[in-house]
This record gives structure tokens, C-alpha cells and sequence, in this order.
């Protein structure tokens, strides 16, 4: 299996993205999802070769000055324990290696996992609007 990491998703389409968001109640749609990685400001997509199916991807939002956040990480379950997801995380942070700040949150069953890249365990706050899992709404 070979896997190409790229950098923009000009020229995915949504029938490249399927499989995503395992597990979430109201998940968005392919065309949703590709919507949110070309409106993302760093994206590291993990391809499938031979299928040309995007199994992995990461997303960051930045201010352009001081603050990046890492918002989604995920790797295919198929194609999971075999260092994609490492490889996504080491390819993103690469890209925002001028940033002062890098944030993300997520469970505590994953801190070890980003602890391999020095990311340190602290406390957050969030707020979740579940009605809108799938998306905005369109204005319009
Ligand atoms: C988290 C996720 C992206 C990891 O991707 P992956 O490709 O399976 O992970 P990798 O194979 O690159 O793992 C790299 C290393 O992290 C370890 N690791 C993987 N998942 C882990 C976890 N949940 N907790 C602790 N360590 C973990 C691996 O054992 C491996 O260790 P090694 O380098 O010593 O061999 C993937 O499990 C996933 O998509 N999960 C569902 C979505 C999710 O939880 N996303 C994160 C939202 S914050």
C-alpha cells in the first residue's frame, strides 16, 4: 500500500471522502467535509494510491500571526496503526512550526498519543452545538 500526503484539497472531490467522522450522531456529508478542508488554513491529506480515496486527514485554522488550532484528526479504521496518523500530526506541525501557539483538544484516552509530539496536556474549555454536527446552515 502506498499512501501520498498532500497539502491543498484542490482536485479531491467528495467521492474521494468517504468513511469519515466514525461514530458521530450527525456527521457531515463528503461535500460538507470537502467544503471544510479547502475553507481550513493548512491540511495534510493522507491518499491512497491505488485508490485514490483520501484515508487521513488533519485540518489547522490560524490567525496568520500567533495562534494555530487543530480542530479534526482522523485516520480511516481500515488504515489505522500504521503511522498515518503520526505521520499527519508530524507533516501539520511541520507546517506550523512558526506559530507561538498550537492548540487542540481532545479525550483524555488520547493524550498519549499526542504527548509523542510534545504537546502538553493542559486545561480547556469548549462548547459544543450539536444540532449543527453536520454543519452550518446555508445563508441563503
Ligand atoms: C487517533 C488516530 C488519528 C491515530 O491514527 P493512527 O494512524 O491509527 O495512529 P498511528 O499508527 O500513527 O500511531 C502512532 C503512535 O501513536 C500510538 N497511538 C495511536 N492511537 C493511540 C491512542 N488512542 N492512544 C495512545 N497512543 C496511540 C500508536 O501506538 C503509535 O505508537 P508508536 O509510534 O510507539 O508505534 C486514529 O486512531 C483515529 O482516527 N481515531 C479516531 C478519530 C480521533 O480520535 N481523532 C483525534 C481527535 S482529537
Amino acid at each position: 500500500m502506498a499512501i501520498e500526503y498532500i497539502y491543498s484539497a484542490e482536485g479531491i472531490t467528495a467521492n474521494q471522502l468517504h468513511g469519515f467522522f466514525v461514530g458521530w450522531t450527525n456527521p457531515p456529508s463528503p461535500e460538507t467535509h470537502l467544503e471544510l478542508l479547502k475553507n481550513s488554513d493548512e491540511v495534510v491529506l493522507a491518499v491512497d494510491t491505488e485508490s485514490g480515496n483520501v484515508i487521513g486527514f488533519i485540518t489547522a485554522i490560524t490567525d496568520n500571526v500567533l495562534a494555530a488550532y487543530i480542530p479534526l484528526l482522523e485516520v480511516l479504521p481500515d488504515y489505522q496503526n500504521q503511522q498515518i496518523g503520526k505521520t499527519l500530526v508530524e507533516k501539520m506541525l511541520a507546517r506550523l512550526r512558526d506559530f507561538y501557539m498550537v492548540d487542540l483538544l481532545c479525550d483524555a484516552d488520547l493524550q498519549l498519543f499526542y504527548e509523542k509530539f510534545d504537546i502538553r496536556r493542559g486545561t480547556g474549555m469548549f462548547f459544543r452545538n450539536y444540532d449543527r454536527q453536520a454543519g452550518r446552515l446555508k445563508e441563503g
